[in-house]
């Protein structure tokens, strides 16, 4: 008769409580406890052989750590889904058979658009150009399609959707939102978590995680992880209305904001961690700190002054699981003092610990803890078909002057102009196999605007490509790729909403030749053009980060295959006075270039 916990039959709870009861305490404390596999071990370490024992032994056997993730671009040599789900098989295997009740662990990553990090992934439009679908069932199918590639290589926890508001373009962060609309963003946070975890979380669910918990998306300055100055009304109206949605539709954990509301680090906050979250929103799952986020307390927030203070506010503020990431002694033996100096309780101990036990035996894996190493590949690369029509319904056409586009029928010949044309790390954007975005020494698979041209261009019509504009082009029309280099977090905010000087440099040599010139934004925000560029402009056509299909949708929009029908889920400013608040246009600043829902589409009578 095997123990009651090893039971699939009794109920979630009644596991969990059976389950902790056997558990000691450092067992315990050790689910409290996420470590980050591959950026520790580096990637000599993948030279020397998958996995280091002396490394496994410690953190699984020694320190009984629940659960591992792959920081933003952490990935095994070869990065491919076989050694994916090898790893990831072998270090549950590991961890099973060194745990005396044969606990198994999970493994997260940020999969935020596709397995963004495995090379030849599928890699879909980040949020922001998911926003501007307007499409939650599309949403849903990214979702499934994303969970079935991470449950086949052994990831069992997404920290995915972001669920922040796009309030501050000049943020960093802002295409990994849906945009500056609660309703809008709530509709696709759950959209996504439904997809990503079923109706119920099962053996083929992943863990969802919300982020950030809570107002993240509004940092002064539009400078990431600055504090961000909230009322309470507009934190209860503007910041908690996606994760509300996001909770209803189960999600099964919670990320904290790494940023500070009103001078209170979120990681430290009892009444945005247990009286709004717990109380309040009625949540039951997993909280999860950000990155290093408690030891960030005492070293970048300075709001305590020691390590084990700053694991004693967190834990007890309502931080169930440390993304350490990598002092696991360091985390565990602080608590375990903590505890027995009675300054955390053994019930908060066993309150946090029950959380992850209950999503683990949830998710399944104690009765199917291993991928099937056969289904990797299949699964990392399905999706593309969802991904350009995802790509299609995102592309906004912002302005045009009605006879340029569509392509095709007088433009017998024409130019493409831009390096962003043919390399696709701008349309990838950042989370691409690195945190910062694709690295030039990696090439993953993807449909390059050019590419793309170069498969719908009809017969009859020729296409050429120039890296800069030509003095005297003989082409009827230049299409210019232009955009923003792919990066992520602090790395991506632009307090000027500036394309680079390079990419604008390339529109003003385009509009000189007098030719009628079609802009092509690869970005990850709304951009201020200069108004004497961008008045000269046949059309301007808005990309976002249209991910690995991108360039085959910009050219079916241009060609005129596809109707543009994206429309902006953020208001377009015209000045940088108007930001931020440009959202509540016309705001004393004047108003806005474009509004809020603002997108053109190719209607017949005007275009003959
Ligand atoms: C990062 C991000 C968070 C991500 C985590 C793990 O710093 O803030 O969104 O999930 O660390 O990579």
């Amino acid at each position: 008769q095997s123990a009651p916990y090893l039971n699939p039959a009794l109920p979630v709870e009644d596991r969990v409580e059976d389950l902790l009861g056997r558990m000691t305490l450092p067992e315990k404390v050790g689910q409290l406890t996420q470590i980050d596999v591959l950026r520790l071990m580096g990637q000599d370490e993948w030279d020397r052989g998958p996995l280091n024992p002396t490394w496994m032994e410690k953190i699984l056997a020694d320190q009984h750590v629940g659960s591992l993730l792959s920081s933003g671009g952490a990935a095994p040599v070869p990065n491919t889904p076989e050694t994916w789900v090898q790893v990831t098989n072998d270090l549950q295997r590991y961890a099973i058979e060194h745990s005396r009740l044969k606990i198994p662990i999970l493994y997260g990553i940020d999969a935020v658009h596709g397995h963004n990090s495995v090379l030849n992934a599928t890699m879909f439009p980040h949020n922001l150009g998911l926003g501007a679908t307007f499409d939650p069932e599309l949403t849903r199918r990214i979702g499934e399609v994303t969970a079935r590639a991470l449950r086949a290589t052994g990831i069992t926890w997404n920290f995915a959707p972001d669920a922040d508001m796009g309030r501050d373009p000049r943020w960093g962060r802002f295409y990994e939102t849906w945009g500056e609309d609660p309703l809008l963003a709530g509709e696709m946070v759950a959209a996504s978590v439904r997809g990503q975890q079923g109706d119920a979380l099962g053996p083929n669910s992943v863990a969802t995680t919300l982020k950030h918990f809570t107002g993240y998306g509004a940092p002064i300055g539009g400078k990431d992880r600055a504090d961000a100055r909230i009322s309470n009304a507009e934190l209860r109206e503007i910041h908690l209305p996606s994760f509300q949605a996001g909770l209803t539709a189960g999600a099964a954990t919670v990320m904290v904001n790494s940023g500070s509301v009103n001078g209170v680090p979120a990681h430290a906050s009892a009444p945005l961690l247990t009286q709004i979250l717990r109380k309040e929103l009625g949540f039951g799952g997993v909280t999860i700190s950000d990155w290093e986020d408690i030891k960030r307390l005492q070293t970048v927030h300075k709001y305590v002054p020691t390590y084990r203070e700053a694991v004693h506010q967190a834990i007890n503020a309502g931080v169930d699981v440390s993304m350490v990431p990598h002092d696991a002694e360091g985390f565990t033996g602080a608590v375990l003092d903590l505890v027995q100096a009675g300054e955390i309780s053994e019930a908060r101990v066993n309150e946090a610990a029950g959380h992850v036990l209950a999503l683990k035996f949830r998710l399944g894996l104690f009765e199917k803890p291993y991928a099937d190493p056969a289904g990797a590949t299949p699964a990392v690369k399905a999706g593309q078909d969802l991904a350009l029509r995802a790509a299609r319904e995102s592309i906004t056409l912002l302005a045009t002057n009605g006879r340029t586009l569509p392509l095709g029928g007088s433009a017998k010949n024409v130019l493409v102009v831009g390096e962003r044309a043919r390399d696709p790390r701008s349309q990838l954007g950042g989370w691409t196999i690195g945190w910062q975005g694709l690295p030039a020494s990696e090439d993953t698979r993807a449909v390059t605007v050019l590419d793309g041209m170069k498969q719908v261009v009809p017969r009859g019509s020729r296409l050429s490509y120039s890296s800069a504009v030509p003095s005297k082009p003989s082409a009827d029309v230049i299409v210019v790729t232009v955009g923003e280099p792919p990066h992520a977090e602090g790395e991506a905010d632009n307090p000027k909403l500036a394309l680079p000087e390079g990419d604008l440099a390339l529109l003003r040599d385009a509009v000189a030749t007098g030719k009628p010139v079609v802009a092509v934004l690869l970005a990850a925000r709304p951009l201020i053009l200069p108004e004497e560029v961008r008045s000269r402009l046949a059309a301007l056509v808005m990309a976002y980060l249209p991910g690995s299909e991108g360039g085959r949708a910009v050219a079916d929009v241009l060609y005129g295959n596809t109707n543009p029908s994206g429309r902006l889920p953020f208001t377009w400013p015209k000045t940088l006075a108007q930001v931020p608040g440009s959202y509540d246009a016309p705001s004393a600043a004047g108003a806005p270039l474009y509004p809020f829902g603002h997108g053109l589409s190719y209607t017949t009578f005007a275009y003959s």
